[in-house]
């Protein structure tokens, strides 16, 4: 067959071999008819999530090797979700913009994407996705969870548990370290259903990444082995002309929603699918996930939403086992994975609302709440941006009461800096000491795949586009009824409209550099908060034009 990189190094003139010569200077002899494999790795000194990635990607490039390829490693920007500012979302639309156009640059056949921490996976499958070269992705793994009062602790979970005992005075000096110390143990993944391991899962379910693969612990044989399986595979994917778009299908991704519902997986996840899905031209919407939220029950028992480990959920049988219970309703029936009859919860995964506070919908994670508050009415706390969250939330004159619903507007694509994960507001402190543990929370931002609580997530559109959530005052009824699917606040269309043209206009309008060309361009939540232009129209190209 006629391989890509052939137009590179198959050719008798002056270019072909000055491109020839830099791949002798590489270290990488290519004269044409062996597939370049890019190893394409996303680690950084500051993202240990991905710090296990670099063993993985010598793995990948002896199998590459051994199956008669010629691997070439690729470094990429990385995507460290505890380090970078004001949120590593706001790059994931960067980093699959390198991806794509590092693919589309150079002389590459196929990709193995190394990706781990939540928004890597994500950027590299869009890349991928618009790039369309074969591609399978491998996965750092989870980190093994270190003891914090002779117990397992769940990264990020168990962190916001413990924040609130911190806050409510019930965690002393010491014991604030000692968590700190076990929360920071090892490298790799966190280590519950967080979006770090949904995103891997979903990679499986797409069939983008190799059965198991999902749900290892980093540094284990297995992983390594299936890392050296991927850079075999890779060769042989690339010379039948097996690319990523065709196993991205609309049905791949309808079962990857039903997945994501039966793991009650991230919410971020929803995001995510979409965008990626957006880039092979296929409107997942909203819509989609509540028909797979009311389909498919939760069956998975772990963090946040259930009480086992990754770990557990692992040696169950992992994302393979829950699809074939889904699929061939065959379920291993164990107290982690449930069969359909006995699900974790009688509540769906997920809802999704709307009304006239969020006409384009909006996400609830009902799994993750005791499901007291999902059909809920009471007065509006309104929180305009983070900072006045954060200057308000604990006053002891702030005005909020057990049945009031807590409102943060400006956390959107646009408004927020790049979508960030304030959705789960604390617990106003003067509650918290009173014992109450969750409030309806409804904001334009997402959440933590770690979080948990009533948390009405990723509305719009958005305050910062005119979204209704802007025009909520203090004070006015706001009624959620998940199970409905209804979101709506006590104000009739003409005093909304009303009190959005009397609003000032937004005022983070960046002027250069990234932040501006993605304030510019962003996709609402329901688009999957892609970039407009990167979304292939339907008059356009789907895959990129190549040089
Ligand atoms: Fe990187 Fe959770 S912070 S996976
Ligand atoms: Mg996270």
């Amino acid at each position: 067959m006629v391989l890509r990189s052939d137009k590179w190094f198959r050719r008798d003139d002056e270019v072909g071999v000055e491109h020839r010569a830099a791949m002798h200077a590489a270290g990488t002899p290519a004269d044409g008819g062996r597939p370049v494999i890019g190893l394409l790795n996303s680690t950084s000194g500051l993202n240990p999530c991905n710090a296990p990635l670099t063993e993985l990607a010598e793995q990948a490039r002896q199998g590459v090797l051994d199956a008669g390829g010629i691997p070439v490693e690729l470094a990429t920007m990385s995507l460290g979700e505890d380090l970078m500012k004001p949120t590593a979302m706001l790059y994931r639309n960067l980093m699959a913009m390198e991806v794509e156009e590092t693919l589309r640059a150079n002389p590459i056949d196929g990709v193995v994407l190394l990706g781990n921490c939540d928004k890597t996976i994500p950027a590299q499958l869009m890349g991928a996705a618009s790039a369309d070269l074969p591609a399978l992705q491998i996965s750092g793994g989870y980190r093994r969870p270190g003891l914090f009062r002779g117990r397992e602790v769940g990264a990020g979970t168990d962190l916001w548990s413990y924040w609130t005992e911190r806050r409510a005075g019930r965690l002393d000096d010491g014991e604030w370290q000692a968590l700190e110390r076990a929360l920071g143990c090892s490298a790799g993944a966190c280590n519950v259903m967080g979006t770090a391991l949904t995103m891997a899962m979903m990679a499986e379910v797409l069939g983008v990444m190799l059965p198991g693969a999902g749900t290892l612990a980093s540094g284990s044989a297995r992983l390594s082995e299936l890392a050296y399986d991927a850079g075999t595979r890779i060769v042989r994917m690339t010379r039948a002309g097996e690319t990523i778009g065709a196993k991205l299908t609309r049905a791949a991704f309808e079962r990857a929603l039903r997945a994501l519902a039966a793991i009650g997986g991230s919410t971020n996840a929803i995001v995510h699918l979409i965008a990626i899905a957006g880039r092979r031209r296929i409107g997942l919407s909203l819509d989609d996930l509540a028909a797979a939220a009311r389909a498919v029950p939760v069956l998975a028992d772990v963090q946040p939403i259930g009480r086992h480990t990754i770990a557990a959920f692992d040696a169950a049988g992992g994302i393979q086992a829950v699809l074939s219970a889904l699929e061939s309703g065959v379920a291993p029936d164990t107290p982690v994975i449930r069969a359909p009859h006995s699900p974790v919860t009688t509540l769906p995964a997920f809802a999704v609302v709307r009304g006239n506070l969020a006409p384009d919908g909006a996400v609830v994670k009902t799994a993750a709440t005791d499901g007291r508050l999902l059909r809920h009415t009471g007065p509006a706390v309104v929180f305009h941006g983070h900072d006045d969250l954060l200057a308000r939330i604990d006053d002891p004159d702030l005005d909020v009461r057990e049945d009031s619903v807590l409102v943060l507007t400006g956390c959107g694509p646009r408004g927020g800096d790049g979508f960030p994960e304030w959705g789960m507001m604390s617990i106003p402190k003067k509650l918290a000491r009173r014992g109450v543990t969750d409030l309806v929370r409804i904001s334009d931002a997402r959440m933590s795949g770690t979080s948990f609580g009533t948390c009405v997530l990723h509305v719009a559109p958005e305050a910062a586009v005119g979204g209704p959530l802007a025009a909520v005052h203090d004070g006015d009824l706001i009624t959620v009824d998940a199970f409905a699917g209804k979101l709506s606040v006590a104000l009739s269309d003409e005093e909304i409209a009303g009190r959005l043209a009397s609003l000032p206009r937004p005022s983070t309008v960046h002027r250069r550099g990234w932040p501006a060309l993605y304030q510019r361009h962003v996709l609402q939540a329901d688009r999957g908060a892609d970039l407009d232009f990167l979304v292939p129209r339907d008059d356009g190209e789907l895959t990129f034009v190549e040089p």
